[in-house]
């Protein structure tokens, strides 16, 4: 087949599982978006904080780009590794609790640099059926054996921790917030099977951060974890604002990942003004200790609305909640409907989501009032009735 008949073909059998994705550009950014005196409740924003634009962030950022200038202008080995970043490194093990912290490009990079390094071919890792899909990728980069216990369900990673070969090195990794259905995982229980397994222990606290745990630690922070948990990852682009990803972990996995992560290793360092823009959240957090709280209490205001007008949001406990669909062609046409009436919720279909189990993906961010929510309850249990799906 000819390249562009093959390209085509691809886009082609996307759209006919309505499983295409087309990026929509939006004037700004956060849980409010105003055009031509419009406003539209963005539900599909991780800016749950509503720091994005906080003047503290905002000015905090401007005044590194003052002082260090636009670029790092090197990787962090080279040149690039700045006072800025040792200080919110310095900043972010302070916050989970850990004696050190190491800051990559983002998120994914911290997934994807830091799990091949602690297991390799031969080595095992057991992880949750949901993780994201940084993690499935640096599964597969590690070319460790890889073991799938079922959804929060600690005695299945038993199950199979205990067949599990004794030979090379064992890994457990999960999130504590999952990404998608906003539930928690069981982190006690699995962190006690990976201590009676001589199991190593990551926790991708991406949607924890900045929320959960006092001044927005986290889960593992909450659940006074840290002593069982080797890896705490977070990112700064979610409640922090931002962008980058980091590490929290001993200074002996800090120096490994220096030598050893190529995502870490092989990449200009961040710009002095992301770095900014996460010391001025820190900051912001430090101040208001309660932000993560009142977000909990406005999601679970959210939540009881969505449910007493008859939609289902699956076992979220957090600010994320899906809204359960199934069908991909139903779950597009119903978040082009809510577009249609200023409400922004984007469809979530496979791979992000498992089959048969596409959704709406509602995340709540401080932006959004009662009034807000209750309307947006309202408005889409009206579109999902008159398109048949409750
Ligand atoms: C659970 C989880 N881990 C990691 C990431 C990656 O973080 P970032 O967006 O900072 O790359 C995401 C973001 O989508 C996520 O949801």
């Amino acid at each position: 087949m000819h390249s562009e008949e093959w390209i085509s073909s691809i886009l082609k059998e996307l759209e006919s599982q309505s499983l295409d994705r087309h990026l929509i550009v939006r004037p700004e950014a956060g849980g409010k978006i105003h055009i031509d005196g419009k406003v539209i409740l963005n539900f599909s924003s991780n800016d749950y904080l509503n720091l994005a634009n906080h003047p503290v962030v905002v000015e905090s950022s401007i005044d590194y780009v003052k002082k260090y200038g636009c670029g790092a202008t090197a990787s962090r080995l080279m040149s690039g590794t700045l006072s800025c970043h040792k200080e919110l490194e310095k900043a972010l093990a302070e916050l989970k609790c850990y004696p050190a912290a190491l800051v990559f490009g983002s998120g994914w990079l911290a997934n994807a640099g830091t799990i091949p390094v602690l297991v390799e071919r031969d080595d095992h890792i057991f992880a949750d059926k949901l993780v994201h899909a940084s993690i499935i990728d640096a599964i597969i980069m590690s070319r460790a054996n890889f073991h799938r216990f079922n959804h929060n369900d600690a005695g299945h990673l038993a199950v199979l921790m205990n067949k599990c070969p004794a030979k090379g090195r064992r890994l457990v990794v999960t999130e504590s917030v999952f990404s998608m259905d906003g539930d928690i995982a069981p982190l006690r229980q699995i962190a006690d099977i990976a201590v009676k397994y001589n199991a190593m222990i990551m926790v991708d606290e991406a949607h924890s951060t900045g929320i959960f745990g006092s001044n927005g630690s986290g889960l593992v922070r909450e659940l006074n974890l840290e002593s069982l948990v080797n890896i705490s990852m977070g990112t700064l682009s979610k409640a922090l604002g931002g962008y980058g990803g980091f590490i929290a972990c001993s200074e002996s996995i800090k120096e490994v990942m220096i030598n050893k992560a190529r995502t870490f290793i092989y990449t200009t360092a961040l710009p002095p003004a992301v770095i900014g823009s996460a010391l001025g959240s820190l900051k912001v957090l430090k101040t208001n200790p309660e932000l993560g709280k009142t977000l909990l209490n406005n999601a679970r205001f959210f939540r009881e609305r969505l449910n007493e007008a008859g939609l289902k949001t699956g076992s979220s406990e957090s600010q994320i909640i899906p809204v359960m669909v199934g069908n991909p062609a139903k779950t597009l046409e119903l978040s082009r409907e809510l577009a249609g009436k200023n409400i922004l919720a984007v469809a979530i279909r496979p791979p992000t989501v498992p089959a048969e189990t596409a959704r709406l993906r509602l995340s709540v961010t401080l932006a959004h009032t009662q009034e807000d929510m209750t309307r947006a309850a309202t408005v889409i249990a009206e579109c999902a009735r008159e398109k048949g799906i409750i």
